[in-house]
């Protein structure tokens, strides 16, 4: 018999109580946070869908993997292993561990860019432009036209345009700093990217004299996707269709929090080896020895073993269905949302959902605050919050979508938890008309959704 139900490939060993709390201890909560969910303590919080970032649960081998692991300073059989995963899915010879992948961008960016240097990707992640710019250097998107429409439909819709970079590439000749080909495209709806866009991307770049990278930290849901919408791509395993990615790039910067299954870790692979022994310098002076860099033994033996587990078909089906499952519900409700739905998060079209809020009220915001106070639900903005900058007349140019993110554990939650989350959708819709936007009343310089303050319109 096939089923229809998708099971939890795993069966839960320890549990992690959740605090269930009232709508009036978190409508103060809320108040008390100045209506930015990141200034909530994680007790205040039922269901946290604020990131898929560091939030697995670790199987039984990684946790085991965590009491073997060695804290020699140099030359740590932890090391060892996780340089050998690394290197074994990846080709790259040259392997630097960092504490996080925006670690990793700051060393190889602040290496690559310095004022007048151009970067292009299908989107760049918020860090990645940050550390980008922070360098002096210009990030720019090139996502497919259709990538920016929330409501059309498209296999790869994390694709990059490749007429748009060949022109860049003429343009900005002899200042690219590096393309970096976002996979699966987390900023731009958690889209998946194709092969055929990777292997076009790597030959304008070959051809132009340019490094290619991949941001590879969704790698594996990545291959998911290519596995069942890329022609000819069915006969091969996830893991292969990842090698054949990583076969097309110079280098690759991951976040492990992500497909590695791992609390805290990332890394830098290169091909290149006078850029690894620049890039190993900056690595030493900012991070710790190339031989830990800013990880512990038992985190680098939880990524060595959580980037082999990652593969395992069971868990990929299980993975993407599920988010699917999410997504699927809040469709039916007509909840508004970008389309297809992608591999690690829901994406809410919070414009379409609030025509009522002004792009300069922050719509993405309001409906956070919503699903907080309602439910204890925790996500995030992605939208003018996070990527609206300010003209020379002070005025908001805002992102060009409002969403709101529903990022997914991997691992963490069960189907119940996740009924919870359509459900309090139902009671969105009912209050939608009624919902008010915020006013920013205090921001950063950088990355300002992280600690801004709002209050309400
Ligand atoms: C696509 C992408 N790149 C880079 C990063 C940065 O990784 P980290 O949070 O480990 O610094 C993230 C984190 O969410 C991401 O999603």
């Amino acid at each position: 018999m096939r089923h229809r139900t998708i099971i939890e490939p795993f069966r839960i060993k320890s549990v992690e109580p959740i605090r269930l709390s009232t709508e009036s201890e978190r409508t103060a909560a809320l108040q008390a946070a100045h209506y930015n969910p990141f200034l909530l303590d994680s007790d205040q919080v039922i269901i946290d869908l604020l990131t898929d970032s560091g939030t697995s649960a670790m199987s039984v081998e990684q946790w085991a993997g965590v009491m073997v692991g060695d804290e020699a300073y140099a030359g740590s059989r932890s090391w060892k292993r996780m340089e050998r995963a690394v290197h074994d899915l990846t080709g790259m010879a040259h392997v630097l561990p960092t504490h996080q992948g925006r670690a990793a961008e700051r060393i190889i960016y602040g290496h690559l860019g310095g004022a007048g240097k151009v970067f292009i990707s299908n989107t760049h992640f918020d860090t990645t432009r940050a550390n980008i710019e922070f360098s002096g250097a210009t990030a720019l998107d090139i996502p497919i036209a259709v990538g920016r429409d929330p409501k059309a439909e498209h296999p790869f819709k994390g694709n990059m345009d490749t007429v748009a970079l060949e022109q860049l590439l003429r343009e900005h000749a002899g200042h690219i700093g590096a393309v970096i080909l976002t996979v699966t495209n987390n900023t731009g709806g958690g889209q998946p990217v194709s092969l055929a866009n990777a292997a076009e991307v790597s030959r304008l770049c070959r051809a132009h004299g340019v490094l290619f990278l991949l941001d590879c930290c969704r790698i594996a849901e990545n291959a998911w996707f290519i596995k069942d919408r890329e022609a000819g791509m069915e006969a091969l395993s996830y893991r292969e269709i990842a090698q054949r990615m990583f076969a097309l790039a110079d280098g690759a910067v991951m976040s492990a929090k992500k497909d590695a299954f791992a609390n805290m870790g990332g890394f830098l692979a290169l091909r290149d080896e006078a850029l690894a022994a620049a890039c190993t310098n900056l690595l030493i002076i900012t991070e710790g020895f190339s031989t830990y860099g800013g990880l512990s033994g038992r985190d680098m033996e939880a990524i060595a073993i959580g980037l082999v587990e990652i593969f395992d078909p069971h868990y990929l089906e299980y993975r993407i269905r599920s988010t699917t499952f999410l997504g699927d519900h809040l469709h039916a409700l007509g909840v508004p949302l970008m389309r297809p739905i992608g591999g690690h998060a829901v994406y809410v079209d919070a414009k379409a959902l609030y025509p009522q809020i002004p792009v300069t009220e922050y719509p993405g915001q309001a409906l956070v605050c919503e699903l907080y106070q309602l439910a204890g639900i925790r996500c995030v903005e992605i939208g003018s919050v996070m990527f609206g900058t300010y003209g020379a007349d002070g005025a908001l140019v805002p992102a060009a979508m409002e969403l709101v993110r529903l990022a997914i554990p991997r691992r963490v939650y069960t189907q119940s938890h996740i009924e919870y989350v359509a459900e309090t959708f139902e009671e969105v819709l009912r209050r939608r008309e009624a919902t008010r936007g915020l006013r920013i009343v205090k921001e950063p310089r950088f990355l300002r959704h992280f600690s801004a303050h709002f209050a309400p319109a």
